[in-house]
């Protein structure tokens, strides 16, 4: 595989069956119904039910510390040299566990990851749309005593209905604090909501964004800016926002129109497989060329929130 970076991995998403029980046993919890659950499912929301009844199951830092570990050995048997992760603090914060042992968990797996596998990386916390945007503004104040462990703030959960317009008090705020904005838009949800993402959240990043082609100003001005668009083209058939075949997948098309997308997982532990799966099935599918695979690895490292140095030694 080429040397790439994760971008688009929410780490509750990478929590398998295995690690399910495994943890269920250790802290004295039933086993969720949901357990082994995997795609299809019927749409995002059918997913996230299953997604926040299985991760019941994280209650300590060790477990955080656990999860995040496993990750990031399974990404870097993936060609994955950097990860910026995903984590929802207010789906754990909800059931009594301290932020802190949510942050300080994951961090402790990534720098074991940085001495096991080289790897750099970095925490992404996500406001859950559907909770919204005050809950967001407590989220964040309860997050900023460990600013040092973030590198940017998301917006993720379920999306229509919640637009991101509603969190600019909140993405506003974070900016303040130096933080770096990402939004998941144009999953589910229409051209709108990318560019809402984009205008309102100053989002430099979209996440998904495949409903971005149905707006020829919107694609243009995607390419005008170089905004990465980081896709999950697994996640995208397991939830039926595209396909259901993945030679139909858009992103043959946002290459052609000369976007600056890149390949990610998503959910791995539901949707099928990481990021060498991903860009693996496209390949199978005819959806991207062998050729292509070294322009989405480049994109997904341009696109991500190293330093220029930190590029470079990747690219
Ligand atoms: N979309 C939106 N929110 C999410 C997802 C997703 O695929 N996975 C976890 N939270
Ligand atoms: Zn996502």
């Amino acid at each position: 595989m080429w040397p790439t970076a994760e971008l688009h991995v929410h780490i509750e998403g990478t929590l398998d069956a295995d690690l399910i029980r495994e943890l269920a046993d250790r802290n004295g919890l039933p086993v969720p119904a949901g357990a082994g659950r995997g795609a299809p499912f019927r749409d995002l929301q059918d997913f996230l039910d299953v997604y926040y009844a299985n991760l019941d199951v994280l209650r300590t830092r060790r477990d955080f510390q656990d999860l995040g570990a496993r990750y990031l050995a399974r990404a870097a048997a993936a060609g994955v040299r950097h990860a910026e992760i995903f984590v929802d603090p207010q789906s754990h914060t909800e059931r009594g566990v301290p932020v802190e042992d949510v942050l300080l968990g994951l961090s402790a797996a990534l720098a074991d990851a940085r001495a096991a596998h080289g790897m750099s990386g970095g925490l992404i916390v996500c406001f859950l749309r559907h909770l919204g945007p005050d809950a967001a503004m407590a989220t964040l104040e309860a997050v900023l005593p460990h600013r040092s462990l973030l590198l940017a703030v998301g917006l993720d959960s379920s999306e229509v209905g919640f637009p991101p317009s509603l969190f600019r008090d909140v993405f506003e705020r974070a900016a303040a604090e130096g933080l770096r904005r990402v939004a998941h838009a144009g999953e589910e949800g229409g051209p709108d909501y990318v560019w809402e993402a984009l205008d309102i959240l100053g989002a430099e990043r979209i996440d998904h964004g495949n409903r971005a082609l149905e707006d020829v100003e919107l694609v243009a001005h995607l390419r005008e800016t170089r905004t990465p668009l980081t896709v999950c083209p697994l996640s995208n058939l397991a939830l039926r926002t595209a396909g259901p075949d993945l030679a139909d997948h858009p992103l043959a098309v946002m290459l052609d129109e000369g976007l600056r997308a890149s390949v990610h997982s998503d959910d791995p532990a539901y949707f099928g497989g990481y990021l060498d799966d991903n860009v693996r099935a496209l390949v199978a599918a005819g959806t991207v060329t062998e050729d292509q695979v070294g322009v989405l690895a480049a994109n997904a490292v341009a696109s991500s929130f190293l330093p220029d140095a930190g590029k470079a030694a990747l690219l």
